[in-house]
């Protein structure tokens, strides 16, 4: 039976006691063992050698010149890196009254003079392996302290990480969007006003047909993308100052196609949206649009109201092809698109709200018409 070790260093024991002799006994024996034995002759020494090597049990003597073992034992005690440092008394008579000073002060143990070496040797063993259990424990739980704190902290980086990339992603988006939109803008004479205009009056018949707030918010951030696809269309035929023929006419409707091709298969639901306008704005209520030839109902309400707020943008805005026609004729051609060309739902919706769309109209006028037209009113 040696000493219980912990990491291949024996278990240390300091002695406290005035008296050599005793020492030496005890020296001599826990030696032996293959203890590690540390002596001090009094107190005062005895707490300086533990607060500097520490111990994992202590033999303290009680009766002591100066500062006393029940002194010594309760400021074992009260240091936090030695309160759980097993202290064994060694005295001539353990009386009740002694046990009861005893274990106010903390003791863990009680050993008689003169020594039987069998139970000291137990007694020594005992509180050795309660030291380096509890040792264990507290090497355990810090170990797992910082193993949680540490994934704690990764947690909260990939956390931030992560915000920052969404952060970054709305802006990116967004910022995509305006572009997308304007390079389809550089090529035709559809100009941003018109790009900002089309979208609130989008976001109005969105709010007209009682749509949620969040919707309306997206068809107002998507629209603008409805005519990507002229992109794709040549300068000769996009920029033509007069009619199209029928060929060039078939050509520019591809335009629908095309900016569906761009935007679709996306996961957003922003750009699913914006490629659900590029697909459908000149799709017709009576089915005769392209390019699907959807009706009513099957032609998704972004769609329907794209293309009203379209095609009263385009005809009170002057093209390459066109002049600006005046605001009672566009009214005119919705009233007579109800059923044909629009839903007719969204057509009465649209012209119940004139002061609200001449509002937008008059707040995102043309740059070049700027001279022209009355000081833009605010919409408050
Ligand atoms: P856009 O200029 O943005 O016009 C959008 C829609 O507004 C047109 O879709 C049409 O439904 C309506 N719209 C625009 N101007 C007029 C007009 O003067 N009269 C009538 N009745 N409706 C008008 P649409 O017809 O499918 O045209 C799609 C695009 O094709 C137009 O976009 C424009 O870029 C181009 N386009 C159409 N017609 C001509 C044309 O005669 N000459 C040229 N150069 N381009 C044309
Ligand atoms: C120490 O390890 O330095 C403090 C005393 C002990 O717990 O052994
Ligand atoms: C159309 O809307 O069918 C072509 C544009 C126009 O009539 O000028
Ligand atoms: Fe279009
Ligand atoms: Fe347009």
């Amino acid at each position: 039976m040696g000493a219980p070790t912990y990491e291949g260093n024996a278990a240390r024991i300091l002695v406290i006691d005035d008296e050599a002799g005793v020492r030496r006994v005890l020296l001599r024996l826990l030696s032996s063992e293959g203890y590690e034995v540390m002596e001090a002759a009094s107190g005062q020494d005895g707490l300086e050698i533990l607060w500097t090597h520490g111990a994992d049990t202590v033999l303290l003597d009680v009766m002591m010149p100066r500062m006393d073992g029940l002194e010594v034992c309760r400021r074992i005690r009260k240091n936090s890196r030695t309160a759980h440092t097993p202290v064994v008394f060694i005295t001539a008579a353990v009386d009740r009254q002694f046990r009861r000073q005893a274990r106010k002060v903390g003791a863990d143990d009680f050993l008689s003079k003169p020594f039987d070496e069998v139970e000291l040797l137990a007694r020594v063993r005992n509180t050795v392996r309660m030291k380096l259990y509890y040792d264990g424990l507290t090497r355990e739980r810090n170990r797992l302290r910082t193993e949680v704190d540490g994934r704690t902290r990764a947690l909260d980086e990939a956390t931030e990480r992560l915000e920052r990339l969404q952060e970054e992603l709305k802006v990116a988006r967004e910022e995509t969007i305006a572009r997308l939109a304007r390079a389809a803008e550089f090529r035709d004479d559809e100009t941003a006003a018109h790009l900002q205009r089309m979208s609130h009056y989008c976001y109005l018949l969105g709010k007209k047909k009682s749509l949620d707030e969040y919707t309306c918010e997206m068809l107002r951030i998507a629209s603008p993308m409805h005519d990507v696809g002229k992109i794709g269309i040549p300068d000769h035929i996009l920029l033509k100052p007069g009619r199209l023929t029928p060929d060039e006419y078939t050509i520019m409707k591809q335009h629908a196609e095309i900016g569906y091709k761009i935007l679709s298969g996306s996961e957003s639901p922003l750009v699913k949206l914006a490629a659900n306008i590029a697909h459908t704005h000149h799709e017709k209520w009576d089915g005769s649009g392209y390019p699907r030839g959807l009706e009513a109902d099957q032609i998704p309400i972004e769609g329907r109201i794209a293309a009203v707020a379209d095609v009263f943008d385009a005809l009170t805005s002057e093209r390459p092809y066109k002049k600006a026609w005046p605001i009672e004729d566009a009214v005119a051609l919705l009233e007579r698109g109800r059923e044909a060309h629009f839903d007719p739902e969204l057509v009465d919706l649209f012209l119940d709200s004139m002061d609200e769309v001449l509002e937008i109209k008059d707040q995102f006028r043309d740059s070049h018409n700027h001279d022209a037209e009355p000081a833009a009113r605010r919409i408050g």
